[in-house]
């Protein structure tokens, strides 16, 4: 039999029984929530023309949309966000309607996904989307709307994490960099890289706005965080922001939800398309975060109709799955740490022996893969350098220690908060001696372990080169003459020296970095934090 015939596609799967039935009562129970606070469903088709999207919201790259062409030849789309037909529903279809609108949904998005990666190609959203109103009282209208969705789905015990769009934006337009230069500082800030971001802002130590970018990434935890920016800045738009933030937050606290806010000034994801509050919530033992949300007021403008909106979608699907709060707590009581198995795990072990902890059953030589630490709640996972990516994204690990050349090549969505500063090489572009890949016409083939580092150092360049991905002894390719070059790792040099290659151009440099699931960060701040700065600490006393 044709397995297509019996398999569904990459991302998407059956529901049975039990799972389906916990899936349907979270959904019930946010739908419920939201109606009983004045919302009333739309429901929009599930396909849609691409153009409603393609400049929309530019969170859902073209690549990740799912498309259909019409017997027409028009390109249509799977909804890959509900936020926007509403938005177009906003500024086409509620002319004359008395404003303030409240709408929700509850309705599957579709997205075009890589293999093998675990992630999912439909998920249901439950939403609510406040438009035609603006200000403190409409955004405390739909976060508390947040909050209770999330109380009523019996979800376990949530975080909420707010932020404003405007303290980046006023920081970086204090700073005047280029758009290049504001990319790369904006994903160092999102991505938590300390160590990097710091380097990229080493030119501009004389700016106002250095100090307080420099620490955005590290602004989040509880209401202290606005007080620390404010000693940081004099900058009128970010303190504004930060002015309004505290009314939010204390308005949060008066209505009972103190205990699950938090602030991350950090978030800044999406600048194009949130202008004021944003919201993300996480969940214990759920990897990525249970809902985002925010503040859009550009949104509805760009079908017609300037209007102020402000909404958040749920991923209840994450939700059903997370399972009781009584397994989150168990999930929350242990920290795990998956290490990469070899070199960075014995210099990751020597730091954390440094630190006083005791590792000597990691010591011993045995195939045993996870291990907990003695009078700690820790326990240590070894795993491949690309797996520990893999465990941290999914949140079934907290943190983990990999290279950076993993990071670089296989990317993902966690935060890479600290360079450990030991197992530092680089990667190099490199050929045969007196040869070179640059000013001929041909298009240059290069060889590597590592085509997406590859690509994205040719793409800087705005050169096309063809890749050829070899799995291992990449210095052979070009002495075969199957490549002109290679992009690969150089230590000592020598593996090039005594192939009779040589570096052209440096590539980037690589050593360890610890990296942390995006909830975790959020839901076990103090020990994790604690056991970064052992490992840092453990640095220092080797
Ligand atoms: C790495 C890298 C180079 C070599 C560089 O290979 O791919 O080949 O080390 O080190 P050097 O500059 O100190 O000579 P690895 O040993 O991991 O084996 P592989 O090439 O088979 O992957």
């Amino acid at each position: 039999m044709n397995r297509y015939q019996i398999s569904t596609p990459e991302g998407t799967r059956d529901l049975l029984f039990a799972p389906a039935r916990r899936l349907r009562a979270v959904e019930q129970r946010v739908r419920q929530s939201l109606e009983d606070r004045g919302y009333s469903e739309v429901i929009t088709p599930a396909i849609e023309y691409y153009d409603v999207f393609a400049q929309a919201n530019p969170a859902v790259g073209q690549e990740n949309m799912l498309k259909i062409v019409d017997r027409a030849g028009r390109i249509c789309v799977a909804r890959p966000d509900n936020t926007t037909p509403i938005a177009r529903i906003a500024a086409t279809r509620l002319e004359g309607a008395e404003l303030p609108v409240r709408l929700y949904y509850s309705q599957k998005v579709f997205r075009s996904i890589a293999e093998g990666h675990g992630h999912k190609s439909e998920f249901l959203q439950v939403g609510a989307e406040l438009i035609g109103s603006d200000g403190l009282e409409a955004d405390l209208d739909i976060l508390t709307a947040a909050f209770s969705a999330l109380e009523q789905a019996e979800a376990g015990s949530f975080r909420i994490e707010l932020g404003h769009a405007e303290i980046y934006k006023a920081l970086i337009e204090a700073l005047g960099v280029d758009e290049q230069t504001a990319e790369d500082i904006r994903r160092l800030i999102e991505n938590k890289s300390f160590a990097a971001l710091g380097d990229a802002l080493a030119p501009y130590q004389g700016s106002a706005a250095y100090q307080a970018l420099c620490a955005m990434p590290q602004l989040f935890g509880g209401v202290e965080v606005l007080d620390q920016v404010e000693h940081m800045t004099g900058n009128m738009r970010v303190l504004a922001a930060v002015a309004y933030l505290r009314r939010v937050y204390t308005a949060l606290e008066q209505a009972g939800f103190g205990e699950s806010v938090i602030i991350d000034l950090g978030l800044v994801h999406e600048m194009d398309y949130y202008t004021g509050i944003m919201f993300r919530g996480y969940l214990g033992g759920a990897g990525a975060a249970i809902l985002a949300g925010g503040r859009y007021n550009a949104l509805c403008a760009k079908f017609g109709r300037d209007l102020p909106a402000a909404g958040f979608g749920i991923d209840v699907e994450r939700i059903a799955e997370t399972g009781s709060e009584a397994d989150n707590r168990q999930v929350r009581d242990t920290i795990r740490i998956a290490l990469t198995k070899g070199r960075l795990e014995k210099k990751t072990l020597a730091r954390m022996k440094a630190a006083g902890y005791d590792i000597s059953e990691l010591e011993s030589p045995s195939r045993k893969l996870i291990f907990r630490l003695p009078d700690t709640n820790i326990e240590v996972v070894l795993a491949k350098a690309a797996d520990v990516i893999t465990y941290v994204e999914h949140g079934v690990c907290d943190l983990g220690v990999v290279g950076k050349d993993t990071i670089m090549e296989k990317g993902g969505s966690f935060y890479e908060m600290v360079d450990l500063g030991f197992g530092k090489c680089r990667f190099a572009l490199a050929t045969k001696k007196g040869k070179t890949v640059y000013g001929n016409y041909r298009t240059p083939v290069i060889a590597t372990k590592y085509p997406e580092v590859t690509r994205a150092f040719f793409s800087r360049k705005n050169m096309d080169v063809e890749t050829i991905k070899i799995e291992g002894s990449v210095e052979l390719a070009p002495l075969l003459e199957l490549a002109d070059a290679i992009v690969d790792i150089v230590e000592t040099g020598s593996t090039l020296k005594e192939n009779g290659l040589e570096v052209i151009e440096d590539v980037a440099p690589i050593s360890a970095r610890v990296i942390v699931n995006l909830a975790s960060a959020k839901m076990n701040k103090t020990a994790i934090q604690r056991i970064i700065s052992d490992l840092e600490r453990g640095g220092e006393e080797q």
